[in-house]
């Protein structure tokens, strides 16, 4: 897809609008809150809100579980920046949204990018409920989002992703884990297209190639914060077993449902994560 001709003002603007929004604040933490995950918007204390909507260029939203704003204001005392709800690449072949987003973010002084999703485990010891940091990925989507032509001001045509998940932020949120006993496994997540769940044989698949767990977010978001020179740590919120692994039947209801149960643990551990990233 070319890059629509408003791409990098659009960026400029939305990123314009949050530095007047910030008001003296300096975030250099975005987080981007996944399904069922929203419910950390309404811990950020000071909170300024701007409505997706009135960022040029940002994505608009249709999926139940996703509000569709940018919340600043503090975390356990560390100024953030949170997004709360995407767009998602069952719903668009468009990543220009989700590229202004993070884009934005990072022209208004964000140098970390916090992902979280919903995903479903591939590993018996993975459970339910239970959180997963993402250690690395294997992107089954079909697309890259940098796909098209390059603007040099973002970043790099080529560009390696070796350390596409930061190993070091990666170690200090699982101290913290481990500090506040909440059990955070580690693993490499495989993103497939959706907007279908897997099918028994894709899950079979998706282990014999490494992964841990599976969702349909969350590597085109890491894609573009690493191209333009953010740092990424994400942490998966296990919804339920890949298909085939145990009887539940997958719906997004069901997603949403066991996202609220593992939204506290998260919840608590990215405040505590915000302190020392
Ligand atoms: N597959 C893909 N995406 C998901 C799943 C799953 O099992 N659970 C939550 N998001």
């Amino acid at each position: 897809m070319n890059e629509p001709p408003a791409h990098a003002e659009n960026v400029r603007l939305s990123a314009a609008a949050i530095t007047a929004a910030c008001a003296g604040l300096k975030p250099k933490i975005a987080i981007i809150l996944g399904s069922g995950l929203g419910g950390l918007a309404a811990k950020v204390a000071g909170a300024v809100t701007l409505a997706y909507q009135s960022l040029p260029g940002f994505p608009v939203l249709t999926v139940a579980g996703h509000a569709g704003q940018l919340i600043i204001g503090q975390l356990n005392g560390v100024p953030v920046i949170v997004l709360n709800g995407r767009k998602h690449f069952y719903e668009t072949n468009d990543s220009y949204p989700l590229k202004t987003m993070i884009r934005a973010v990072h022209a208004a002084g964000a140098e970390t990018l916090f992902l979280s999703n919903a995903a479903g485990s591939l590993r018996a010891h993975i459970g339910v409920s239970e959180l997963m940091l993402i250690t690395d990925h294997i992107n089954f989507l079909g697309l890259n989002p940098l796909v098209g032509p390059n603007d040099d001001t973002f970043g790099p045509r080529f560009f390696p992703v070796a350390d596409a998940w930061d190993k070091e932020l990666g170690a200090k949120v699982k101290a913290v884990a481990k500090q506040n006993s909440i059990t955070l496994h580690e693993g490499v997540y495989v993103a497939f297209r959706g907007p279908s769940f897997e099918t028994p044989a894709e899950i079979r698949m998706a282990q014999g190639w490494g992964g841990d767990a599976v969702g349909m977010s969350s590597v085109p978001d890491c894609l573009i914060a690493r191209h333009c020179g953010m740092k990424v740590v994400g942490v998966s919120c296990i919804t339920n077993m890949g298909a085939g692994l145990s009887d539940e039947k997958l719906s997004h209801a069901h997603t949403l449902a066991n996202a609220a149960k593992g939204a506290g643990a998260f919840e608590r551990l990215v405040l505590a994560a915000v302190k020392v990233l």
